[in-house]
């Protein structure tokens, strides 16, 4: 079957189309079409991301986002039939928030045939509501009107658990993946661990009681003046420490380390980096350290828990997924320091939000029977895993 997933949950306005067949936990995947529009341009501005501002950006780019994936995968063709005026009332009420991106639309529908899609995946949280109802309201109009000859489904789909499902797909297919399995998700707004009992089954055994890790990156950077989003630049600066191997004299605390459960703190790490920040010139030889050690309380924290919450639950395997897993260093140390069970790292290509993740989870959840009512689809910004 032929899924069009859409993500829109936070900076990124993206869309794919996936061919996929097979089962829960044993499926094979092409990826036809893959598009992707990255707001961080728009957001580096106000150093960090605008919601109000990211949510007009996804309606302005939905459109040629879809048109872009749909014309990769070859299932676009022309063909001029007018809509009639119900299905167009019907989009510019679904869409009336949403400016501009009923009339392109409703232009777009008019000019090509319906695709063969079978089903609609759009991820309905966690994330920022707003521009999480841009999208839902999107994949509503989408299979409202390309319904007519033949019912498309809508699948509402969790992010995270497109992180993961992104974390277990290598050449084309998720297959024998040893569950139970602990997942480390770390983003800028997730820092979690957590148990995967089951495909499509989850616990939360720990996380974050502050700030996320990737937040921790984007706030730490940005006291050094860097650019958002911070977790790229600070690991460039911490690896030219490394080659020189230039330390900082006092070592940053490792928040929560001998802490007797599997949750984690990074708001103190922040703190002590200002406080450190302001007794010290900001050359790039000190900006380079302060990145280091950074990365390295950070890798110390998170390898420990991950290591707790393993050996508590005797999993095994253990999958790192959302966008702090494409830092090298925090890869390295995973890959070096955990040896006794499988070890999944996503592609580094689908480290960052986009949607061929949210295909993967949208068959998945499709084969479970989890297709929804349009009108009952709700975006939900702090939507959990479902256990
Ligand atoms: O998963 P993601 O793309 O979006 C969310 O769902 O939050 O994660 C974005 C976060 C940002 O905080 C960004 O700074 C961080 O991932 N990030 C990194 C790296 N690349 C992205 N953090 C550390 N090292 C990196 N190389
Ligand atoms: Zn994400």
């Amino acid at each position: 079957m032929k899924i069009l997933a859409i993500e829109t949950s936070c900076d990124e306005t993206a869309v794919a189309v996936v061919e996929a067949e097979g089962e829960i936990g044993n499926a094979s995947f092409s990826v036809l079409g893959n598009a992707l529009f990255s707001q961080i341009e728009i957001h580096k501005e106000y150093g960090g991301v605008f919601p109000a501002l990211a949510k007009r950006e996804h309606g302005k780019n939905l459109v040629p986002i879809l048109r872009a994936a749909l014309t990769e995968a070859n299932l676009l063709h022309a063909n001029y039939e007018p809509l009639i005026e119900e299905q167009k009332h019907n989009i510019e009420k679904l869409l009336e928030r949403e400016g501009e991106l009923a009339f392109q639309l409703i232009e777009f529908l008019e000019e090509v045939e319906v695709p063969k899609v079978d089903a609609i995946a759009v991820t309905h949280g966690p994330g920022l509501e707003p521009t999480l109802w841009v999208g839902i309201n999107f994949a509503r109009a989408l299979s409202g009107a390309w319904s007519a000859s033949r019912r498309i489904p809508i699948v509402p789909v969790n992010h995270m658990e497109g992180h993961i499902l992104s974390s277990v797909f290598f050449e084309e297919k998720i297959k024998d993946v040893p569950l139970p399995a602990i997942a480390l998700l770390i983003s800028g707004g997730h820092t979690e661990l957590v148990l995967m009992k089951d495909w499509l089954s989850y616990e939360l055994i720990g996380e974050t009681q502050d700030d996320a890790v990737g937040e921790a990156f984007d706030k730490v950077a940005r006291m050094m003046e860097l650019p958002y989003p911070g977790g790229p630049e600070i690991s460039k600066l911490a690896e030219s420490a490394r080659e020189k191997s230039a330390q900082l004299d006092t070592p940053l605390p490792r928040p929560m380390l001998h802490s007797d459960d599997c949750n984690f703190s990074f708001s103190g790490l922040k703190t002590a980096v200002l406080y450190a920040l302001k007794k010290t010139e900001l050359t790039q030889d000190e900006k380079e350290k302060f990145a280091r050690e950074f990365e390295d309380a950070v890798s110390d924290v998170l390898i420990k828990k991950t290591k707790s919450a393993i050996e508590e639950t005797g999993a095994k395997a253990l999958i790192i997924g959302g966008g702090v897993a494409a830092n090298k260093e925090i890869r390295k140390r995973f890959e070096n320091e955990v040896a006794e069970i499988k070890l999944y790292l996503p592609d580094v290509s689908l480290t960052g939000d986009n949607a061929v993740m949210i295909a993967l989870a949208g068959f998945f959840r499709y084969k479970n029977g989890d297709t929804a009512l349009p009108g009952a689809i709700v975006a939900d910004g702090t939507l959990k895993l479902p256990s």
